[in-house]
C-alpha cells in the first residue's frame, strides 16, 4: 500500500516573514495562538526568535508567550523531520491497540514520542482522535489520515518512508 503523500514543504525560517504572519493576524481579539498556529504551519515549528517578535508586537512578557508555547502539546519548538507521523490515542483506537502501535512505531522509527529520529526522517507525536474513530487505530503521516493501522502496517510505512528517504 501506498502510505505516503508528498511531504509537507516548510518554509525556511526568516524573522521577517515570522514578523509578517504576525502582522497579519495583529488587529484580532486574542491572537496569540492563532499566530503561534499560523507560524507553525508556515515554518513546521516555532522558532526560539518568535518568542521576543510576538512578545514585542503583542505587548506581552516573552515569559507569557513561552508559557503558552510550551502549554499546548502540538506546539513544536523544533523542526520536524521529513515526515510527520501522528498516532492517535484517543479512546476508540486505545481500545484497539494503540499502545502497542505506539510501541512498534518507537521501534521502526528509532525515536520517542514527540521526538524526530536522528536521521531526521520521521517525527513522530500522539494526538487524541482524529476523528477516524469507526477505522481505529488511526494514524496520520502529513496530511494523509490512514486507518486500522497494525504493528505490521506500521513497519510497510517505516519501509516506505526509508525508501524515499534513502
Ligand atoms: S479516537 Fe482515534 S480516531 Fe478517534
Amino acid at each position: 500500500m501506498n502510505y505516503l503523500a508528498e511531504p509537507k514543504q516548510f518554509a525556511s525560517w526568516s524573522t521577517d516573514a515570522a514578523r509578517e504572519v504576525v502582522l497579519r493576524h495583529k488587529g484580532e481579539r486574542g491572537p496569540l495562538l492563532e499566530i503561534l498556529n499560523d507560524l507553525q504551519g508556515t515554518f513546521g515549528y516555532i522558532h526560539e526568535d518568535a518568542i521576543a517578535i510576538l512578545a514585542e508586537e503583542l505587548n506581552l512578557s516573552q515569559a507569557e508567550v513561552y508559557g503558552v508555547v510550551t502549554f499546548y502539546k502540538d506546539l513544536r519548538t523544533e523542526a520536524p523531520g521529513g515526515f510527520l507521523v501522528k498516532i492517535c490515542r484517543g479512546e476508540s483506537c486505545q481500545s484497539v491497540g494503540a499502545d502497542k502501535l505506539v510501541e512498534s512505531a518507537q521501534e521502526v522509527f528509532e525515536t520517542k514520542l514527540g521526538s524526530t529520529n536522528s536521521e531526521r526522517s520521521v517525527t513522530l507525536e500522539e494526538v487524541f482522535c482524529l476523528g477516524n474513530c469507526a477505522l481505529s487505530p488511526a494514524i496520520m503521516v502529513d496530511e494523509k489520515l490512514i486507518g486500522r493501522m497494525s504493528t505490521e502496517r506500521i513497519a510497510e510505512l517505516a519501509d516506505e518512508i526509508r525508501g524515499v528517504t534513502l
